[in-house]
């Protein structure tokens, strides 16, 4: 049945899961307050960075004992940056169910070699947390971005583990409640659930973590980048805005308009409704259409902000080419940008929902996604 194209369209057609859409709010001149071409070091851009560190902690409740610095490299660069300096003490638990989780798997075992097991699920499964040795330190990613399947909760975690966690939350950070003491690694980038931009990460270790890092010496050398202590004690600076190397000001003051924005819209609790309401619009856009479903197979693992979808109309021969051919008409169209699945995940689609998405905008494309597939399964 050939449909007719729907009237409206999104206002923002940004639905790319990484860097996400900037806060509805969002302008170049609202930066305008960025000490550029200042020095990081002087007093002006140490209090912003430190604001930065502040207002992190406040609107995701990490605890006054845990340290929160702002580290090179975005994610990866906090992730890489932890596991260099606290793994190797004892056994590793590698867990991964999508790409991004598969890469700090490659890095254990190809390039720190140190000895671990590995615990991998299928795109759409998750790894079973209950059945893992929490003696030992476990690497995992709370959002799986690329599969669209999350941790429901850390019950699995124990309270008295021995190991440490070092949890990937890139896309979960701001948008999932995280349980801060089962973390003791806990990484994110701006680019992300704040659609801040991208070159930063932050990295937050727990007094466990930090008691790590001063007992531990790694055996493998570490750059200047990935240092966190100095004679074995913790270099403070770092988690005060005293970076290691230079950063972005531009990057900062960006940072700090999206956490504004956060407080604006009620912080934490309002940042995961607002995701929450933009998943359950696609949910229920998947119950209303056989063609179309989630990724993610138990409901409880349903990812709120990279919402992974496969179509499964029999009558599609070549999955990959028809999901391409959608996520490139809802583009030409201008109503949906960036939505195909990631390359290394099964074909499909993925809507990050994140808070910074209006749920009207989600809710103005999928009539699109409805009239692209309808006009390309008859075509
Ligand atoms: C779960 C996860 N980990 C790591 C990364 C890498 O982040 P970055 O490019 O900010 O280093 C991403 C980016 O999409 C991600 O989703």
């Amino acid at each position: 049945m050939a449909t007719t194209a729907p009237v409206t369209r999104p206002a923002n057609p940004r639905f790319s899961s990484g860097p996400c859409a900037k806060p509805p709010t969002h302008a170049l001149t609202a930066l305008a307050d960025a000490p550029l071409g200042r020095s990081h070091r002087a007093a002006e851009g140490k209090a912003k960075l430190k604001q930065a560190i502040e207002e992190t902690r406040q609107i995701l409740g990490v605890p006054a004992d845990y340290k929160i610095g702002i580290v090179p490299a975005s994610d990866t660069g906090a992730y890489e940056m932890a596991m260099w300096s606290l793994l190797g003490e004892r056994h590793a638990e590698m867990v991964a169910w999508e790409s991004f989780g598969t890469g700090w798997v490659t890095d254990v075992a190809k390039q720190l070699k140190i000895e671990h097991t590995v615990h991998t699920a299928d795109y759409g499964h998750i790894v079973d947390m209950s059945a893992l040795n929490y003696d030992h330190d476990v690497c995992f990613t709370w959002n799986g971005t690329t599969s669209g399947v999350r941790m429901p909760n850390g019950d699995a975690i124990p309270a008295d583990r021995a190991g440490l966690t070092l949890c990937d939350a890139t896309s979960a950070a701001f948008a999932m409640d995280l349980p801060w003491d089962k973390l003791d690694v806990t990484t994110f980038s701006w680019q992300k659930v704040l659609g801040g931009e991208a070159a930063h990460g932050m990295l937050i270790l727990s007094p466990r973590a930090v008691e790590r890092l001063e007992s531990y010496t790694p055996p493998w050398p570490l750059p200047k980048i990935f240092r966190l202590t100095k004679g074995g004690k913790l270099i403070d600076g770092i988690f005060e805005g005293a970076t290691i190397n230079t950063p972005s000001m531009l990057a900062v003051e960006d940072y700090l308009f999206s956490l504004a924005w956060a407080r604006e819209v009620g912080g934490l609790q309002g940042l995961i409704a607002r995701a929450d309401a933009n998943a359950q619009a696609v949910f229920d856009f998947c119950d209303q259409h056989d063609w179309i479903d989630n990724l993610a197979v138990e409901p409880a693992t349903r990812s709120t902000t990279s919402v992974c979808l496969k179509f499964t109309d029999d009558r599609i021969t070549d999955g990959a080419a028809f999901a391409k051919a959608i996520a490139k008409r809802l583009a030409d169209e201008n109503v949906a940008l960036d939505i195909g699945a990631y390359r290394d995940a099964p074909p499909g689609l993925r809507i990050w929902c994140g808070g910074t998405v209006e749920t009207a905008d989600i809710q103005a494309m999928l009539p699109w996604l409805a009239h692209a597939f309808e006009t390309a399964i008859n075509a």
